[in-house]
């Protein structure tokens, strides 16, 4: 659980060109799913390549709270489930840490046992809205008592005879979709989520995998998943894909960082997680896929980040961000050292993230000697060219994971570096972070 612990001030200073081959690790998403689908399967889940990131960790724990083992052996996650509908009721508080997934999605699959769970974490995860989750579950007639606002801690009363939902995400939410197939699985007939734009469909992909019956339509109204409920999930074995969200941190260091020339073997290309990297290469970015190739039906690629200089400013397509919602704040930092304004629209997510990402990373980059427009929904970065970041500050990165790493980012490539007054909670999705770009050969220390 990151914020727990002391902060850990890091600094990133310039000059040292990237080099070589950067592994990240696995996603965190798939990650979270796997532990949970195999918590609701009958058998014997094995998982290889999951993200060991805090967040992921809280997951773990939380699925042995409800009854399933899970246990790390030889480097694979075995997890013995308790099948759909077989979750015991938690004896203490769940503590998500940091977690937003780890939290909507546990909320939804409890939410449709006879049982009673409180879920606390982190004053981040706190903060966080929790109504767009609960709001869906009393539908299937689970109840839920929270602080001001739908806040952590929350308490939800799962239903005793649930009832199919058929619902239309008002936010588009890969956490609210999940929490809705989750709860359907235990309840009898078919629930129906329909989505306006297209969200991570990890959860869809993977409950198909573990032997569930979902249908995906497109229609008038949008994405329609119908999922049928009260499978009986099967055990699977799973190699988690590398994290898209985490292979940015390296690819735009090596997109920023003169003299860089980066490789990030095996990165998952679904059109749900890549919109950075199209969004990279249309501002001018060297970003090749080299390797090209179909792994279990995804595209996968190794990605080469060479920098090149002359980035341009553009308009995101605000239906893009779906599908890069995780990565403006990354983004963002790319944009100060391009030419001219990057203009992103559509984004109002970012304000519910870990932190209010578009406050954050404007500050940070004002702080740098960045101009940043913002709105409720939408901000400008004005782009200052390859030389011209003045970095030399100190950001806050409010226990939030992405605007530390961010921070440091834009301070390998600033002419003054730049320090975030706490990289703590990059151990939540990415704990090799810092080793890892300094096997590249940043110069990122701690203080
Ligand atoms: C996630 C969905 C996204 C994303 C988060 C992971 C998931 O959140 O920001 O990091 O695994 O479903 P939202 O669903 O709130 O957009």
């Amino acid at each position: 659980m990151s914020g727990h612990g002391q902060p850990i001030p890091m600094t990133a200073r310039p000059g040292h060109p990237l080099n070589g081959v950067a592994n990240v690790p696995g996603d965190k998403s798939i990650s979270h799913r796997s532990l949970i689908l195999g918590a609701l399967s009958v058998g014997e889940t094995r998982v290889t390549g999951l993200l060991e990131g805090e967040d992921v960790l809280d997951t773990a724990k939380a699925m042995r709270a409800f009854g399933a083992q899970v246990e790390r052996q030889n480097g694979t996650w075995v997890v013995h489930g308790v099948g759909v509908g077989g979750f015991a009721e938690p004896s203490d508080v769940i503590d998500c840490g940091n977690s937003g997934t780890g939290v909507r999605l546990i909320m939804g699959c409890m939410a449709t046992s006879p049982i009673t769970a409180t879920f606390t974490g982190d004053a981040s995860l706190r903060g966080r809205p929790m109504g767009r989750v609960t709001d869906p579950l009393s539908l299937f007639g689970a109840q839920s008592f929270g602080r001001q606002g739908g806040r952590l801690p929350m308490t939800v009363v799962g239903a005793r005879e649930p009832v199919p939902v058929r619902y239309a995400l008002p936010v588009p939410s890969a956490q609210v979709k999940s929490a809705i197939l989750l709860a359907g699985l235990n309840a009898p007939g078919e629930t129906v989520v329909i989505e306006k734009e297209a969200t991570r469909d990890h959860t869809e992909r993977m409950l198909a995998g573990f032997g569930a019956e979902v249908r995906v339509e497109d229609g008038a109204e949008g994405r329609v998943i119908t999922l049928v409920g009260q499978p009986e999930l099967r055990a699977q074995t799973i190699t988690v894909p590398r994290d898209p969200s985490s292979a940015a941190f390296p690819v735009c260091a090596g997109i920023v960082v003169p003299g860089s020339d980066v490789l990030v073997p095996n990165i998952g290309l679904n059109p749900t997680r890549a919109g950075l990297f199209t969004t990279l290469r249309e501002m001018g970015a060297d970003l090749s896929y080299e390797n090209l190739r179909d792994e279990g039906g995804e595209p996968v690629a190794d990605l080469r980040a060479r920098f090149g200089g002359n980035l341009k400013g553009l308009e995101v397509p605000p239906e893009r961000a779906a599908s890069m919602i995780d990565e403006y704040p990354i983004l963002s930092v790319v944009a100060a050292f391009a030419e001219g304004p990057t203009v992103m629209r559509g984004v109002k997510e970012l304000r519910v993230k870990e932190s209010d990402r578009i406050d954050a990373m404007a500050k940070l980059l004002r702080a740098a000697g960045v101009e940043v427009e913002e709105g409720p929904d939408w901000w400008i970065v004005h782009g200052r060219g390859a030389d011209g970041v003045g970095g030399g500050a100190v950001a806050e990165s409010r226990l939030d994971h992405r605007i530390a790493m961010s921070g440091l980012i834009l301070g390998m490539a600033a002419r003054k570096g730049m320090s975030v007054d706490d990289g703590s909670p990059i151990a939540t999705s990415f704990p090799i972070f810092e080793a890892l770009m300094r096997d590249l050969g940043a110069d990122l220390s701690r203080g």
